[in-house]
């Protein structure tokens, strides 16, 4: 069942952003990263992270799955001070980013240009949603990815496939009534591969988590059951 993007990514994906939990920074984040890709190549299962942006560089130069960064401006190169351009995720080896993080929202129009930008430099786009309407929205602009993710379970470990399944089964029904391209993420609360599981046989492509794996006491073993869980549907 896994298809494939132009650009490194198979379905179904585990997608690991990293914050900007202390467990996640510097050494922290190269070593989950190097788990992530560790269980990738073991197992064949698509797993990207999304580290902090001063540590996005090292990492994508360390490791051979894909890195994406966690959110980027949609201006040009140029006098933006204290912004985040294509062209920087570009240059330091990120393969898309993650735009309209509930932790970092932004305008409809913004979305639109950030998704364009990336297009245009060859990047991906992985945009989140935090209900069905806005998936719309945004499902509209054909971003590579879209994750839905209800903002009210983000961090709490209370998995959304099995607290809201329907908010994933009505997401996928909806979208794919106006996109037949996009991938469909979805993310809050998953930390297991149970978790991963039940959120593949909704429907969606993947999951987009964090703290699961980031605050785990051993990463690497969480990421090799929900790979686990992926490899049960092949
Ligand atoms: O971007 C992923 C995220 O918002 C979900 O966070 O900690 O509930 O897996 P978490």
């Amino acid at each position: 069942m896994a298809k494939s993007l132009p650009r490194l990514i198979e379905f179904p994906v585990i997608v690991i952003n990293f914050k900007t939990y202390i467990e996640s920074l510097g050494n922290g984040g190269m070593k989950i990263a190097k788990e992530a890709e560790r269980v990738s190549n073991e197992t064949g299962v698509c797993v990207c992270v999304a580290p902090q942006f001063t540590d996005l560089k090292s990492i994508a130069n360390a490791v051979s799955i894909p890195v994406f960064a966690q959110h980027v401006d949609p201006y040009p190169p140029g006098s933006y001070t204290g912004s985040i351009s294509v062209e920087a995720l570009k240059d330091a080896g990120a393969v898309g980013s993650i735009l309209n993080h509930s932790e970092k929202k932004l305008q409809l129009t913004s979305i639109f240009t950030a998704v364009k930008m990336l297009k245009d430099a060859g990047l991906l786009s992985l945009v989140c949603a935090d209900d069905v309407e806005p998936a719309m929205a945004i499902a509209a602009l054909n971003p590579t990815m879209l994750a839905i993710e209800p903002p009210e379970l983000i961090g709490t470990g209370i998995p959304v496939s099995k607290a809201k399944p329907e908010i994933i089964s009505e997401s996928v029904r909806r979208i794919r009534s106006i996109n037949r391209e996009v991938k469909i993420l979805c993310g809050a609360g998953i930390t297991r591969g149970d978790d991963v599981y039940r959120a593949i046989e909704l429907g969606s492509d993947g999951v987009l988590l964090a703290s699961g794996v980031v605050k785990a006491k051993d990463p690497g073993a969480v990421i090799r059951e929900m790979a686990e869980a992926i490899l049960s549907f092949r």
